[in-house]
């Protein structure tokens, strides 16, 4: 049996988890680039983990400029086999409210100016994201979250959007009202897509911070409003992550949902190419 290594990609208030077992701070070369930052290694349970910061320690690196390619593929290089993606995001539903914790499940795309894909160029694949997240890891950290006390809601759409800034109104309604959008935020994309590549199952544990601007009680979303949700949420994303190794457990059988082997059926190209 392979060993479990959980791969953290820490978002907007979470810089760093604590309680590792060895804990090290280590660089990770890729060669499509530099990732975030280095990553914080180390074991949780007897379980390998390794801590990312999407936008970098201090914050430095904007949506689009997150390096999600070299990111994704530092994590693989480390041994990854399962990534939680933490991140804060706006709600478009009344009942997820700022606090609570949503396990998304499916995307819409609206970013534009970022690296989606490993492939092309010479190799040409087409991996299916039909189901972009893996419900296994997804129930871990359902079953996790609820231990621990978070109000959590099990599957939702997340908009993904490209900022920096947030949306109009009239895109506020239009993702809530005609899209079907539950929720909002400007990182999930291209990060799902290239885990799905990189064979990796992926769960978004997105934090609601806010009511974006549609919500005729709450005015528009700005930084202070998120900021004011973000350290709490990100105390309850640290106690969420502390339930997973035991959820997981050490060994890891192949995924049921195929995640680890995507690309089987997936590369065009000719081997001899
Ligand atoms: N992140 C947190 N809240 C957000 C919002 N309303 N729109 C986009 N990204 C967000």
């Amino acid at each position: 049996m392979a060993t479990t290594r959980i791969g953290v990609i820490g978002g907007s208030g979470l810089y760093q988890i604590d309680g590792l077992q060895g804990a090290e701070w280590v660089s990770v070369d890729s060669p499509w680039g530099a990732p975030s930052d280095q990553i914080l290694t180390g074991t949780l349970e007897g379980v390998p983990m390794a801590f990312l910061p999407r936008h970098g320690r201090g914050h430095v690196h904007a949506p689009s400029e997150v390096p999600y390619r070299a990111n994704i593929d530092a994590l693989k290089r480390l041994g990854v086999t399962d990534v939680i993606s933490v991140s804060a995001c706006g709600s478009f539903r009344e009942e997820m409210a700022p606090g609570h914790f949503v396990i998304v499940d499916q995307f819409i795309d609206r970013t534009r100016a970022r690296p989606g894909s490993f492939f092309g160029t010479g190799c040409v694949a087409h991996v299916s994201i039909a189901h972009p997240t893996c419900a296994l890891l997804s129930t871990a950290a359902e079953e996790s979250a609820r231990a621990a006390g978070i109000t959590v809601h099990r599957g939702g759409t997340y908009l993904a959007m490209e900022g920096p800034q947030f949306s109009t109104l009239a895109e506020s309604r239009m993702y809530r009202d005609q899209w079907g959008a539950d929720v909002i935020g400007m990182t999930n994309m291209p990060e799902a897509r290239l885990a799905r590549e990189a064979e990796l199952c992926y769960a978004s544990v997105a934090m609601v911070t806010d009511y974006d601007s549609w919500h005729p009680d709450h005015g528009e979303v700005d930084i202070a409003t998120i900021v004011a949700t973000l350290g709490a949420n990100a105390d309850n994303a640290r106690a969420l992550l502390r339930g997973l190794p035991s959820r997981l457990g050490p060994g890891r059988a192949p995924c049921p949902h195929g995640c680890d082997r995507a690309l089987d059926h997936a590369i065009l190209t000719a081997p001899e190419h």
